[in-house]
């Protein structure tokens, strides 16, 4: 197969592992007889010093244009003075919304070779915590109308969502969950927020063309809750942008490093944007100590959702479970005793192990 992909390393340790990420698909190309070839965009900071803005209409064009889209990280202390517009953050922004990228899944695996690194007790992640946030990605308060007003006493962000924005991603989900452990749980605030209430409404409805699937509905306050008491009540935990941002974090430390959680953003078609869902560190940029794997196991991910490489994906994730396996540890994932290796390092035991 041929593959066009957008490289977009951004800043901090960005540049780091999707290097990293790259080297494991060109590994799988080899072995599986399928060409890749990159196109590297500039989006965030490095953006901003060199053409004054997060994204440009071009970088954007490449991306649209390409098969599938390979992110590291944007963002950094470098750029926090600069306006709320042209943040680097504005560039993830824009490549969602521009991309049309509404769906957002971030699995959180617990591996069992990792457990030790989660911070709840054994007793509570025993038998393997596996669940699949499903975050709508282009709507609500992030995209909403925000300002400030005249006299700058008052600031606002509105919240927002149609049916056919809540139906588009409820779909998802519930696809998801047929492959999954057949359960969905809606996570809202539906005894305060309109949008929760529309958010039930129009997924209650949805639900009934899923039979086979059980639903239920939370309120935010008390799934963030839940999450940390007992994880395991999770199959697909649907939601909002906003509390998905929130939930994904929290969901994503029950596995012990926000270093080893993947993500795809996907629309209806097979386009698609992957990047593991940690920030661009910068006080680590450079320095050869990053944990590469959650992009590796994104650019896993895209391999499964966007070309439908199925055999391949499950080579990557292979390969990454046996490396950690092997006692393979970047820094963030040591724990006492384990010596750590570096980014680069990483990346070649994985790849070693690629088959
Ligand atoms: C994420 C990040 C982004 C978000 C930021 C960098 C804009 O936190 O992907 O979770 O809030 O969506
Ligand atoms: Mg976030």
């Amino acid at each position: 197969m041929d593959m066009n992909i957008a490289l977009v390393p951004g800043d901090g340790i960005g540049p780091d592992i999707v290097k990293e990420a790259v080297r494991v698909l060109d590994r799988v190309a080899e072995l599986y007889g399928h060409r890749i070839s990159y196109k590297e965009i500039d989006a965030g900071g490095v953006s901003i010093d060199k053409y004054n803005v997060p994204l440009t209409e071009e970088a954007l064009q490449t991306a649209a244009s390409s098969d599938a889209v390979l992110l590291g990280a944007v963002g950094g202390p470098k750029w926090d003075h600069v306006p709320g517009h042209l943040r680097p953050e504005k560039a993830l922004l824009g490549l969602r919304s521009g991309l049309g990228l509404f769906c957002n899944f971030r699995p959180a695996v617990i591996y069992p070779e990792l457990s030790a690194a989660s911070p709840l007790k054994p007793s509570v992640i025993s038998g393997g915590v596996d669940l699949l946030v499903v975050r709508e990605l282009t709507g609500g308060i992030y995209f909403g109308e925000k300002g400030r007003n005249d006299d700058g006493s008052e600031a606002f962000d509105v919240m927002r969502y149609s049916v056919k924005e809540i139906e588009r991603i409820a779909r998802k989900a519930f696809e998801a969950a047929a492959i999954r452990k057949k359960h969905v749980t809606l996570v809202d605030k539906a005894n305060v927020l309109e949008t929760s209430r529309l958010w039930r409404e129009t997924v209650s409805r949805i639900a009934c063309d899923y039979p086979d699937i059980s639903v239920d509905y939370m309120y935010v306050d008390n799934a963030s809750m839940q999450l940390v008491r007992d994880p395991r009540h999770f199959d697909v935990l649907l939601t909002e942008n906003m509390f998905g941002d929130i939930l994904s974090d929290e969901a994503s430390m029950i596995t012990g490093s926000i270093g080893m959680l993947a993500s795809a953003s996907l629309r209806d078609d097979k386009f698609g944007m992957y990047e593991p869902i940690h920030g661009s560190a910068p006080d680590i940029a450079g320095m050869n100590i990053a944990n590469p794997i959650a992009t590796i196991l994104s650019a896993a991910m895209m391999l499964r959702y966007s070309f439908s490489l199925e055999n391949e994906a499950k080579s990557i994730e292979s390969a990454v479970s046996a490396a950690l396996a092997d006692g393979v540890r970047t820094r963030d994932i040591a724990t006492d005793g384990d010596e750590a290796v570096g980014t680069a390092e990483c990346g070649s035991e994985i790849l070693r192990r690629i088959k």
